[in-house]
Parts: structure tokens; C-alpha cells; sequence
């Protein structure tokens, strides 16, 4: 039986996933894909480093090595950052390996044209891992969502985040000690600034759309803000409204145009976030047809991202090359969209003046519920320098808030 050789790009925390679970599901591979699976290389940084890994296969720092065995058939990359990977998956393509990558920092910038040099060679990319960890998302967009025009897509996309907010609301950890806990359980990035800043979900968010919209979003039109200001105070604030802050990553078209957004939302308990906690991941899809669609599940770690990568390799006779063919235009349906918009404002002590602010709940602390349209809630935040307002979203009034019944929030 032929085997199908397989070199391994990094083996950290998603590359050894994949090397245990090649080992442990051997024999289920194999009856997938009717061919042995064999880990024949594998390309580290550092080659001193201690590793449980058979001595058998090439443990290598040179990438030329790889290159050089014959008759290899799948490159899968586990590296940091857009460079070597980028190189080093562009020459496995030129050498006609079909290619498999988690990394979606390289994939935002560079998947275009490796998908585009993947059709030249036909061979195949596999990204499912780049986004949402073990849920496939990707593969329900580019193979189950074909006839549904998607209007919007929203998700909870960083593991690292929203364990953080988790802990921070379940335990009173404190954001220092729950980052540190996400990354000795292997769920944050190489450089973490990533996952709280909202960058790893932006490039998610990028992936994404470029395939539901077929269109590039615009990265300078995006604001993108992460968690680093949610503090323990904010967090415990809107718990007692019946609330929690989820950093939702949003993206849909209006007049042709993608608009998207990437930071700290307050959910309320009607919306399909609000129970999303740990490291889990949600997507939610608007489809013209199907409606609301939201997947969720493992968002980061060894075995989930090892599950991803390892279905895009039980796909690969299977895997389309149309990353780039899915634009059509999309319907937006401004009646059912944002009827009314609330947002948590904090740090106003003043009285809140603006003659199009329709509502206002004043709490304690400076906090404050408003209703107004976010260009409104902008210019605000122009008067009161130091405020910081958050979205609503899911209905919080309904819930939690007996007694009160002047303001509910819509999804
Ligand atoms: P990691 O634990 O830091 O491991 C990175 C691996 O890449 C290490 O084995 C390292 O070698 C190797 N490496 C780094 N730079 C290299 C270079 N220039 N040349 C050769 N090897 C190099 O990272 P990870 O968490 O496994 O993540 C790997 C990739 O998957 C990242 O792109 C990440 O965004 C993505 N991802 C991660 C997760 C997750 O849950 N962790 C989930 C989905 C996607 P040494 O071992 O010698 O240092
Ligand atoms: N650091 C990423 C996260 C890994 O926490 O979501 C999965 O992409």
C-alpha cells in the first residue's frame, strides 16, 4: 500500500497535536484515506530541545532538507509569524506538495496567492486550523453554504480572550493570571499581544470574509480593539445587569462595501454568545436562505486544532480551489437590522448631553445605558474624553433587570 508522506513544520503546541493524534488514529486515517499516513520530517527552530518524537524521522532546522525527500506528498505547517512559513509553503507547493496550515497570521496576508499557486500546481491548501480552532467553519462556508448568499458573519473567534473573560467573571482570576493560565494550557499565541489586542481575531476575521464575501476586507477602514480594557470591575458591573463581555470579531456588506468590526461587546442572554465560555469559539452565519446558523466548539489548543488540520488532510482529494470564486453580491435587509442600538457607557460622571441620545439609564460609577446610533455615540465620546462605551447586544433588559422595563436591548 503506498504511504503518504507527510513532513511537519513546527512542532509546538499544534505540530506535536498533530504528531500524537497521526500516531494515536493511525488506522483511522488509513481507512479514510485509503493510504498510510507517515510523519517523515520534522522542521523545528531550535533541534536541542527535548521532544517526544520517534528517532527514526528527519529532525531538521533546514528547510532544503525537507524539499530534498523524494516523493514527499503534504507539507503541514504549525510555525509562527507570516515568514518562513510563507517561503517555505510556497517552494512545498512548487515542489507539488499539497500544503496544510494553522497559521492564520501567514494565511491573512499571503492565502491569495498561495491558493492561487496551489490551482497552478493543482494541489491543494488546507486552512481549516487558521480559524475557530477545532469548528469548521471554513469547510461549512466553502462547501455547505454555497447557494445561501451570507449576509453577516459574527464571531467569538479567540480562544485566549474569551477564556480570559471567563476566568476573569467565573473565579475573580485577575486578566494577568488567567493570560498566564491560557498560555501554559497552550492556547495563546507566541506573542499574546495578539490574542488580547484583537489582531488574532482580525486575521481570523479577514479569512473569514474572504470567503463568504469573496472580497478583501479593507484593513485600514477597521478598528480593531481587544480586552485589555475590560478590567475586573467592568467585568463584575455587567454581571449584575445580566451581561458579559464577549470580543466578538463581526464582518457584512452594505452597498457593496465590507464593513467589519473587532472588540469587546456586552452580550445579553437571548444572544447564542452568552454561554459561549472558555476557550470555545462560536460562529454565528446569516444566510438569505437558511437564516441564522451558529457553530460552535474548541477554539485553541493541542487536539482541536490537530482535529482541524487532520479532517483538511481526510479532505484533500476533496479540498475545491475556490477561495477567490464565491462573490456575488449580497442582500442587506436594513429593516430587520439594528432597529435600535444600546451601549454600556462608563467613566461619564457628568450629566450625558446629545439631542439624538434617545434614552438614558444612569447607573453607578460613571456607567450609563444609552440608546443611540454609534456615529452618535462617537461624537459623545468626543465630549467626555476618557469614556469607554461597549455594545449590547442579545437583550439584556428582559432578563435580569426586574422592575425595569425602559429599555431592551435587540439583537
Ligand atoms: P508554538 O507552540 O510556539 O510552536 C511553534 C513551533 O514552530 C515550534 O516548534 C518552533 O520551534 C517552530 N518554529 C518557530 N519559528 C520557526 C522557524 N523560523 N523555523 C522553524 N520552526 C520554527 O506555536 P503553536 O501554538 O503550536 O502555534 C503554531 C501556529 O498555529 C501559529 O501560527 C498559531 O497562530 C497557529 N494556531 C495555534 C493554535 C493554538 O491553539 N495554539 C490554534 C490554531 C492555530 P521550536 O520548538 O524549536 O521552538
Ligand atoms: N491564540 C489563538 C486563540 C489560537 O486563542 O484563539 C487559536 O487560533
Amino acid at each position: 500500500m503506498k504511504v503518504l508522506k507527510i513532513a511537519l513544520l513546527g512542532f509546538g503546541t499544534v505540530g506535536e497535536g498533530v504528531y500524537r493524534t497521526i500516531q494515536s488514529h493511525g488506522v483511522r486515517l488509513e481507512e479514510v484515506l485509503g493510504k498510510k499516513v507517515e510523519v517523515v520530517a520534522v522542521l523545528v527552530r531550535d533541534k536541542e530541545k527535548a521532544r517526544n518524537i520517534s528517532k527514526d524521522l528527519l529532525l531538521t532546522t533546514d528547510f532544503d532538507e525537507i524539499l530534498n525527500i523524494p516523493q514527499l506528498d503534504i507539507v503541514m505547517e504549525a510555525i509562527v509569524e507570516k515568514e518562513p512559513g510563507f517561503t517555505y509553503l510556497k517552494k512545498a507547493i512548487q515542489k507539488g506538495c499539497h500544503v496544510i496550515t494553522a497559521n492564520k497570521e501567514m494565511f491573512a496576508h499571503h492565502g491569495k496567492e498561495l491558493l492561487e499557486l496551489a490551482e497552478q500546481h493543482y494541489v491543494s491548501v488546507g486552512f481549516e486550523a487558521t480559524v475557530a480552532g477545532g469548528v469548521p467553519i471554513i469547510q461549512t462556508l466553502r462547501q455547505l453554504l454555497n447557494v445561501n448568499r451570507i449576509n453577516k458573519i459574527q464571531g467569538i473567534l479567540n480562544g485566549t480572550s474569551n477564556f480570559i473573560l471567563s476566568e476573569m467573571r467565573e473565579k475573580k482570576q485577575s486578566f494577568a493570571d488567567a493570560l498566564h493560565l491560557a498560555q501554559e494550557k497552550g492556547y495563546a499565541e507566541n506573542d499574546p499581544s495578539n490574542d488580547v489586542e484583537g489582531t488574532d481575531a482580525f486575521y481570523k476575521l479577514v479569512i473569514l470574509s474572504k470567503i463568504a464575501f469573496g472580497q478583501q476586507l479593507d484593513w485600514s477602514d477597521i478598528n480593531v480593539a481587544g480586552i485589555t480594557k475590560i478590567t475586573s470591575e467592568l467585568v463584575e458591573e455587567a454581571e449584575e445587569l445580566g451581561l458579559r463581555f464577549k470580543h466578538i470579531a463581526s464582518v457584512e456588506q452594505e452597498n457593496g462595501k465590507l464593513k467589519g468590526s473587532v472588540k469587546p461587546i456586552l452580550v445579553g442572554r437571548s444572544h447564542p454568545f452568552y454561554h459561549i465560555e472558555g476557550v470555545e469559539n462560536a460562529v454565528n452565519v446569516e444566510g438569505d436562505i437558511v437564516g441564522s446558523i451558529t457553530l460552535q466548539g474548541p477554539g485553541a489548543g493541542m487536539f482541536p486544532t490537530a482535529s482541524a488540520m487532520l479532517e483538511d488532510l481526510g479532505q484533500l482529494s476533496k479540498i475545491s480551489k475556490q477561495y477567490d470564486s464565491k462573490s456575488f453580491s449580497v442582500k442587506t435587509n436594513k429593516e430587520t437590522r439594528r432597529a435600535a442600538e444600546y451601549w454600556l457607557i462608563c467613566n461619564v460622571k457628568k450629566k450625558l448631553l446629545h439631542p439624538a441620545i434617545e434614552n438614558v439609564e444612569r447607573l453607578k460609577n460613571g456607567t450609563s445605558i444609552i440608546n443611540a446610533d454609534e456615529k452618535v455615540v462617537e461624537k459623545v465620546r468626543e465630549q467626555y474624553p476618557g469614556m469607554e462605551y461597549f455594545k449590547i447586544i442579545g437583550g439584556y433588559n428582559e432578563i435580569n433587570r426586574s422592575g425595569s422595563t425602559s429599555l431592551t436591548a435587540t439583537l
